[in-house]
Formats: C-alpha cells, sequence, structure tokens
C-alpha cells in the first residue's frame, strides 16, 4: 500500500466568494478529489482559508498546485507531512466548514503560527467531527 501525504496550507482570500460560486467551486472539488482519491477539510473564516488534504503524494501534489495558483487566495504558509499510514479525514471528501458556524470559537494562531503538524491536524480534526456530527 502507498503511504499518504499531507499538505496544508494558510491563505488569505483575495476577494469574497458568494454563495454561488462556493457551491460551484466545492461540487467541483468534491468530484475532482474523488477522482484523485484525495480526503480533507476546508475551514474558512472571513477572509482566510486553512486546508488539509491527504492522498497518495502524486495526487496530493497535482491537485496542491491547482490550488496555490487559484487566484481567489493567496498561500501564506504551508505545511506538509510524508509516509503515514493512515488517513485522517478518511470520512471527508472534501468537508467544508465556516468557522462563524462553528460553535467553538477558532483556534486561528494554532492554525497560522508554528505549532506542531500533528497538533494542526487533530485540531482540525476535532473541529470537523464537532462539524458534521
Ligand atoms: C480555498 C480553496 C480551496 C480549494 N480546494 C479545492 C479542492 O479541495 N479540490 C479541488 O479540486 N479544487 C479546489 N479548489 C479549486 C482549485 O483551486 C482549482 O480552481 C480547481 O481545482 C481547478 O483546477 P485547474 O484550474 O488547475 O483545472 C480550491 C480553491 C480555493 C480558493
Amino acid at each position: 500500500m502507498q503511504s499518504i501525504t499531507q499538505i496544508a496550507y494558510f491563505s488569505r482570500s483575495k476577494k469574497p466568494i458568494d454563495l454561488t460560486e462556493g457551491a460551484k467551486l466545492l461540487n467541483l472539488a468534491v468530484e475532482r478529489n474523488r477522482q484523485l482519491n484525495v480526503t480533507g477539510f476546508l475551514l474558512h473564516g472571513g477572509d482566510w482559508y486553512f486546508q488539509v488534504i491527504e492522498g497518495v503524494p502524486s495526487s496530493v501534489e497535482l491537485l496542491f498546485k491547482s490550488i496555490e495558483c487559484d487566484p481567489r487566495h493567496m498561500v501564506a504558509s504551508t505545511w506538509r507531512k510524508d509516509g503515514k499510514i493512515q488517513r485522517d479525514f478518511r470520512e471527508w471528501r472534501m468537508g467544508v466548514a465556516r468557522a462563524a458556524d462553528l460553535k467553538l470559537g477558532i483556534d486561528r494562531k494554532l492554525l497560522e503560527g508554528d505549532s506542531p503538524f500533528e497538533e494542526k491536524i487533530k485540531y482540525v480534526r476535532s473541529l470537523a467531527e464537532s462539524y458534521t456530527r
């Protein structure tokens, strides 16, 4: 079995994405992620995004290239972990949560700052679970 790579990034949005555009983007993302067998989670606040994508290295790299070139945002920091045996977001083809909809406040410093990668992943996973259950 091929090992799993995770890439996470923090980015700033360049312009607000309205509901229609957001729905289109999400449909396309879910479809493409399915084709690439990529799972993950996307959090977004007023003017920022934090996303984790995971899958085999070639797929994650290909997808991240597209995301990174997307003019709707500007990637500020990225993190990468190779050689994982299991996915952390198996259940999410691309889960999405708006920070404003999460009842708990978001610890943005933990996402954006230089805390260990595992801590960020654990945190997003707990948010994902609390949001979708
Ligand atoms: C914050 C953000 C997250 C995105 N996440 C995904 C994603 O998970 N999967 C995906 O296929 N596209 C995602 N996109 C869209 C891609 O950036 C890109 O527009 C799309 O994959 C088409 O790629 P292409 O223009 O290289 O064909 C995202 C875009 C933004 C702004």
